[in-house]
């Protein structure tokens, strides 16, 4: 029996159910029975795990969208993408160099890019995506990293670029190099890297193994969170 209040008809994986509205895809989900062990992570729109593609009923358009941030919509033909299974480009950051040519040397199929916009259309992020490919392409690192600071790495512009390109592997390059080359290191993160390397955290760490699951989920649940 329905609930008091909107209900919506969502269509997962081609499966029908009625779910109140409202809900995000990830919570609508869970309310039809789903029990979600892949394609969910911090279910606040930061770890780029739950991309998914839909379609609204009547709607010619494939959209893409987080699961954990947007709502469903009446008629909304849903499918999750766990996972991209996009190539990974090996390097080390440690030899590589902040030059011009750097993008196009690991990532060649960059001059492929159409500038179609397809991969500006599907982040879920509403990153200009093509834009910091086109950067990727002239070398401007500072650029690419500008805009796609907010990138999380979900993989649908890699699924909808009709060139193949994975942009968001060219996003993370541009960002290793800057803060390896241009930005330099952080003196917070030194400083705690050293404290950790001298031992000030074995003993709390040593404690923390000895507890119950129960006494580690609560303190888990009441830490203080930094923001
Ligand atoms: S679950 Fe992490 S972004 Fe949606």
């Amino acid at each position: 029996m329905e609930k008091e209040g909107k209900m919506v008809t969502i269509y997962v994986m081609g499966k029908k159910h009625r779910v109140p509205a409202g809900l995000t895809i990830m919570k609508a989900m869970e309310y039809a029975g789903y029990q979600l062990r892949r394609g969910v992570g911090c279910r606040g729109g930061f770890c780029g795990a739950c991309a998914t593609l839909y379609r609204v009923k009547g709607s010619y358009k494939l959209q893409a969208a987080l699961a954990c941030q947007k709502v469903v919509e009446d008629g909304m033909y849903i499918v999750q993408i766990p996972f991209t299974p996009a190539e990974k480009k090996l390097y080390d950051i440690e030899k590589i160099r902040p030059t011009p040519n750097v993008f196009v040397e690991h990532f060649p199929e960059i001059t492929r890019c159409l500038s179609c916009n397809t991969c500006t259309k599907a982040c879920p992020q509403d990153l200009m995506v093509m834009d910091y490919v086109q950067a990727a392409l002239r070398g401007d690192i500072e650029k690419v990293v500008e805009l796609s600071f907010d990138c999380i790495a979900c993989g649908l512009c890699a699924i909808r670029c009709p060139a193949e390109i994975v942009p968001y592997q060219v996003a993370q390059l541009a960002r290793r190099l800057y803060s390896k080359y241009i930005l330099g290191l952080s003196e917070e993160v030194e400083k705690r890297v050293a404290e950790v390397e001298e031992g000030k955290f074995d003993e709390e760490l040593e404690q923390l193994k000895r507890l119950p699951p129960e006494e580690l989920r609560k303190r888990y649940e009441s830490r203080e969170i930094r923001v």
